[in-house]
């Protein structure tokens, strides 16, 4: 029924920058318009199906969890979208020239806005009082754990911060994490499969290294353009790998796709004609693969300026993986933001700014009413909070979750038991908070009463 529910947009101009009062900077202030929808307290959030920080889109099958939940709560809804995003673009067109206009473009003003936002909804559904519990999932919900709820308590009651990796930075998560999780859930998909995909690499320098290589290689992949390197075929297929690990959610559970497109042979015995096999298996039957004209990159400008410039996850391939080992290198990492935008990453920013290192020593006596929930096959959970920390700053993982699965729209006939069970302990833990709140609402209320009649 709820999924007929009616959204609105609502427009709000906000400052540009938050942070600073001088009339020199006032002069030059642009406004910023971030968008709500829908209006139905919470939240925010990415798109756990698209695998990048995105616009707002209204298909409530990414957000299903929160419409859910604020019916459960009977609660409003609004979905905010992060500056920089879909309409929510200060400047026009010149707002990813260069960083100068980028450099308005980061978290910390992100959820100022957040906060302002939050607080103009209030108002004007006149619920000043009504806790708010912001959620979010993955950069989405670094943002709402991490950054909203520690940063602005007297606005975020509680928070669900879904598959966010507040602890991949620095050095505080070992680099090889990510691309190990992404091997152990191959491995454990297929044994055959996870040793053809490691051979698979040194086949690929092999048959390149010999005369018309590339086109060779070109051939056996049908490839839309003629390959220009090896480096162009190894990253889609790092890409795919990564996305089917991420993703691999009932009741589709890409990895076994992949692995039953390797395992499976339709395309020959030899190495790079199973592996071709997994492209046909995971893309469906195509003209062509590889490097298809529409093709692009699954980061776009917004994140990678994000990761350029705050965001900046050290990710490299260690020796316990199916890839060839290439560890992080931020000598290289620097000179390639460099490059794109003129300026080098903020590298220790993050934990100077939000924390991370020693985490459950830091938050067990200071913060409070946080969930990090993760699916451990996703390859980001490695760098996400996975023990409680105090009674109200929990971890509730899914050992067979993947990304943001809980943020989903819940399917009854196929969703299994452990994810039904994951979502409801969510539900039931922000109750309780919920209940706390009103309950000390009302003392302190009573209190207040006791203290004019002594006057
Ligand atoms: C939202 O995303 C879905 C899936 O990616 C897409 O099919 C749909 O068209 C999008 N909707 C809007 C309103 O952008
Ligand atoms: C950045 O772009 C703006 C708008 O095009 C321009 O006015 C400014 O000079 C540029 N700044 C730098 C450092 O290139
Ligand atoms: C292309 O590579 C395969 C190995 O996968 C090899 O058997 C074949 O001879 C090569 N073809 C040409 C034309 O080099
Ligand atoms: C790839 O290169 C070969 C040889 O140069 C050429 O015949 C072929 O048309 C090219 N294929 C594509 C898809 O461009
Ligand atoms: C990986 O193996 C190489 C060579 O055996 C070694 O030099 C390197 O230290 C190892 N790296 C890690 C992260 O274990
Ligand atoms: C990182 O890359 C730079 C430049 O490409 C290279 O000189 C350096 O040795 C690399 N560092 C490590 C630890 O591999
Ligand atoms: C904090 O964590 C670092 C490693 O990240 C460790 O070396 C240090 O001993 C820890 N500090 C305390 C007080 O536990
Ligand atoms: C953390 O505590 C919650 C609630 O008490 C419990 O459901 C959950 O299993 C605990 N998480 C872990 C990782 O032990
Ligand atoms: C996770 O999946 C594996 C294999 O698919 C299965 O054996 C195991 O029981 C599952 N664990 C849970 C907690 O559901
Ligand atoms: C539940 O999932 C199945 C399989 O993906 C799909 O066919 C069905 O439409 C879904 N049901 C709902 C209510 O979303």
């Amino acid at each position: 029924m709820h999924r007929a529910m009616m959204f609105h947009s609502l427009f709000l101009l906000q400052l540009l920058l938050l942070f600073s009062l001088t009339t020199a900077t006032a002069k030059r202030l642009h406004t910023i318009t971030p968008r709500l929808s829908p209006i139905v307290p919470r939240v925010w959030l990415d798109h756990p199906d698209q695998n990048l920080e995105a616009p707002i889109n209204g298909s409530l099958d990414t957000i299903g969890f929160l419409v859910d939940t604020a019916v459960h709560f009977k609660s409003l809804l609004a979905y905010v979208e992060h500056r920089y995003y879909g309409e929510s673009i200060p400047f026009g067109d010149e707002a990813f020239e260069n960083a100068s206009t980028l450099g308005y473009f980061n978290s910390a003003q992100a959820i100022a806005n957040y906060a302002e936002i939050i607080i103009h909804i209030k108002k004007k559904y006149q619920a000043e009082n009504a806790p708010v519990i912001v959620i979010g999932g993955s950069y989405g919900g670094s943002s709402a754990g991490f950054m909203v709820r520690l940063k602005y308590p007297h606005i975020a009651l509680g928070a669900l911060a879904s598959s966010a990796p507040v602890l991949y930075f620095d050095d505080i998560t070992p680099q090889d994490g990510f691309y190990s999780i992404v091997s152990r859930g191959f491995r454990e998909a297929s044994e055959s499969c996870y040793q053809t995909i490691r051979k698979s690499w040194d086949v690929i320098d092999e048959v390149a290294s010999k005369p018309c290589g590339l086109l060779n290689l070109s051939k056996i992949f049908n490839t839309c353009r003629n390959l220009s390197s090896t480096a162009e075929l190894k990253t889609y297929l790092i890409e795919m790998y990564i996305s089917a690990a991420q993703y691999n959610a009932p009741p589709t559970y890409p990895v076994n796709k992949v692995c039953g497109g390797i395992d499976g042979g339709g395309f020959g015995d030899d190495v790079l004609g199973k592996i071709f096999g997994s492209l046909v298996a995971y893309k469906g039957n195509k003209p062509c693969y590889v490097n298809a004209p529409a093709y692009q990159s699954a980061v776009p400008g917004g994140w990678r300026w994000q990761t350029c410039s705050e965001m900046v996850m050290p990710l490299g391939f260690g020796n316990d993986s199916m890839f060839q080992p290439k560890p992080f290198n931020i000598t290289t990492f620097t000179e390639n933001c460099k490059r794109l935008y003129g300026v080098p990453p903020r590298v220790h920013w993050v934990t100077s700014y939000y924390g991370g290192h020693n985490i459950s020593l830091v938050l067990q006596r200071f913060g409070s009413s946080i969930i990090y929930s993760n699916g451990l096959r996703d390859p980001y959970s490695i760098g996400g909070v996975l023990r409680n920390i105090s009674d109200t700053i929990v971890a509730v993982n899914a050992v067979n979750g993947s990304h943001c699965l809980d943020l989903r729209l819940a399917n009854a006939t196929h969703d299994p038991d452990w994810l039904v069970d994951q979502r409801n302990s969510e539900i039931n833990i922000i109750q309780k908070w919920i209940d706390e709140y009103y309950h000390d609402a009302r003392c302190s209320t009573k209190r207040h009463v006791g203290l004019l009649r002594f006057n």
